[in-house]
């Protein structure tokens, strides 16, 4: 039988001093003014708890996360954020192939960074085009007490250089994100078949020059091929999507250790 709990009820309104496990709206955007250092302090002491659920890796991890983002984000969870449980996964594989630092291409509103940093000792970069995703990563990195290994960079991957690490996570970067939201529509930024072609050319690039031993997972791919050059070294099909671990060849280490599904 599970050992879990039953899930808590959210509390009425949106204070902070009640909030349990699940928030009912998002402390960081929606709720009591943060500023304050009563509702901050018990902010924090709030997601120390759902940190303990992630890390215990239960099953309402992804709820007890979620409700920590604003509605609008919340909805597009589903479709548009890591699930726990694939992030779990993530976590083992980086500890398996000791990878210390981790680029999250389109880090989104930062919920692979955030959690994963709670599952592992690595070092987490996250690069967005949209800045008011951007902010809410920030804000979630802080309150989850990770910021000091959590990093996120405001830009267009397809025209910034991407900083080096032993790890790159893609999940379906180079879509269209549409929020249907005021907040999050930053008409701003672009998506069209010139972009797109441009990002896939600036992955394959960047591929290509990583250096020999560089992981690259992918769930549910990137919208193209991995270069010849990546093995494919595990793979989890039980997700919704395809978890797939590959190493740029060339390493010497072969790929003991690595647990596939
Ligand atoms: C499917 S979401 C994944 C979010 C995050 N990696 C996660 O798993 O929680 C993809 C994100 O990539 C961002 N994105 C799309 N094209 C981008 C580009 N050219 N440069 C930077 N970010 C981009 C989108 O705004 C969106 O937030």
């Amino acid at each position: 039988m599970s050992q879990e709990s039953a899930p808590e009820t959210p509390s009425a309104g949106c204070g902070i001093a009640d909030v349990a496990i699940e928030p009912e709206c998002s402390p960081v955007l929606e709720g009591p003014d943060l500023r304050r250092p009563a509702d901050y302090w018990a902010a924090l002491r709030a997601a120390r708890r759902v940190t303990e659920v992630i890390q215990a890796r239960q099953t309402r991890a992804d709820v007890a996360f979620d409700r920590w983002l604003p509605e609008e984000l919340r909805d597009r969870s589903l479709e548009y954020w890591t699930p726990l449980p694939v992030l779990a996964r993530v976590a083992d594989w980086l500890r398996e192939t000791q990878a210390r630092t981790v680029v999250d291409i389109g880090s989104g509103a930062g919920k692979f960074c955030v959690a994963a940093a709670l599952l592992t000792s690595c070092r987490f970069i996250g690069l967005e085009q949209r800045a008011s995703l951007v902010d809410m990563a920030r804000a979630l990195a802080t309150l989850f007490d990770v910021a000091d290994r959590v990093t996120f960079l405001t830009g267009d991957f397809g025209a910034l250089p991407t900083p080096q690490a032993d790890a790159y996570y893609l999940y379906n970067p180079f879509g269209e994100y549409d929020f249907d939201s005021d907040r999050y529509a930053e008409l701003g930024v672009p998506f069209n078949d010139e972009t797109l072609k441009r990002d896939l050319f600036a992955m394959s690039y960047l591929l290509a020059l990583a250096p020999a031993g560089t992981l690259v997972i992918t769930y549910n791919g990137f919208g193209g091929p991995l270069p010849r050059s990546y093995e494919q070294i595990a793979v989890d099909v039980r997700f919704p999507c395809a978890l797939r671990l590959w190493r740029k060849r060339g390493w010497g280490g072969g790929s003991a250790g690595v647990r596939t599904a």
